[in-house]
């Protein structure tokens, strides 16, 4: 392909930091869709990328997915960060629990000795149920720590594979595509201008904490996910894309 010939790889980071004005991008080679090798890599790629951003006293809420799962698996532990946090940056959104965000933020607290606070506030909570755990002054706590973290890592989905994953009703998925749905973050779905046109009712960051947010780190690839990469990039949010090739090949395209 005419893209592979034209960059090297550290060319085709930089393309990608001047397309979506990004302070860096580290792209692995390969494509996270064929060889879960790939995927493992981009996942160590996301775990030093982590490390290096982290100053101490830092919060750093995290989401969940498999990505995230291979980042935190393999983060690099060299002295003990007693006065880190992690937290889960949204509450349940429907992922096993391999995948949730809580799992992912427990897990990196306890490989890196860092403290962590879990979030439980289950999906599909009517209004009132919702608005009464949210005043549970240890619930508010939680949030509010979130709500204030200086980092946030997160995957990127695509939106229509985000939403069966997440066993949306047949409903909402069709008024999704009428809506441009292309994309999905940290529980938001976007079109393909970056504009949010549907969210899962669960709690925790808002998209007014990310905007404030010191370090937005993204962390997907796979050529299946380059147009939803590019999606969530316009959005404008993110500071740092840790991805593959044949994302960042098809991210490029759709620009
Ligand atoms: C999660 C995010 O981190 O990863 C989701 O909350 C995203 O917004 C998902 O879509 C992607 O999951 P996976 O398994 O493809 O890494």
């Amino acid at each position: 392909p005419l893209v592979k010939e034209l960059f090297g790889l550290s060319d085709l980071e930089k393309a990608m930091r001047e397309a979506f004005g990004l302070s860096k991008v580290v792209i692995v080679p390969g494509d996270s869709d064929e060889s879960d090798h790939v995927k493992r890599e981009m996942g160590r790629a996301g775990g030093r990328v982590l490390r290096e951003s982290l100053s101490r006293g830092d919060v750093v809420a995290v989401m969940g997915g498999s990505t995230m799962a291979r980042m935190a698996s393999q983060f690099p532990v060299s002295a003990p960060m007693r006065d880190n946090w992690f937290v889960p940056a949204r509450g349940g959104l429907g992922e096993s629990v391999d995948y949730q965000a809580n799992t992912i933020a427990a897990e990196l607290a306890k490989l890196t000795s860092a403290r962590y606070r879990m979030l439980h506030v289950p999906d599909h909570l009517s209004e009132e149920a919702y608005q009464t755990i949210m005043q549970e002054p240890n619930v508010k706590e939680v949030v509010d720590m979130i709500r204030g973290a200086r980092i946030v890592v997160h995957g990127i989905g695509d939106a229509m594979t985000m939403a069966r994953r997440r066993k949306v009703g047949p409903d909402t998925m069709e008024e999704m595509k009428r809506e441009g749905a292309l994309a999905e973050a940290f529980g938001y779905y976007f079109d393909r201008n970056g504009q949010v046109v549907h969210r899962m009712a669960t709690a925790g960051l808002r998209l007014e904490d990310i905007e404030a947010a010191g370090v937005v780190i993204g962390i997907a690839g796979g050529r299946s996910k380059g147009e939803a990469i590019s999606s969530v990039l316009r959005f404008g949010h993110d500071d740092i894309l840790v991805t593959d090739e044949a994302a960042a090949e098809e991210a490029l395209r759709h620009l």
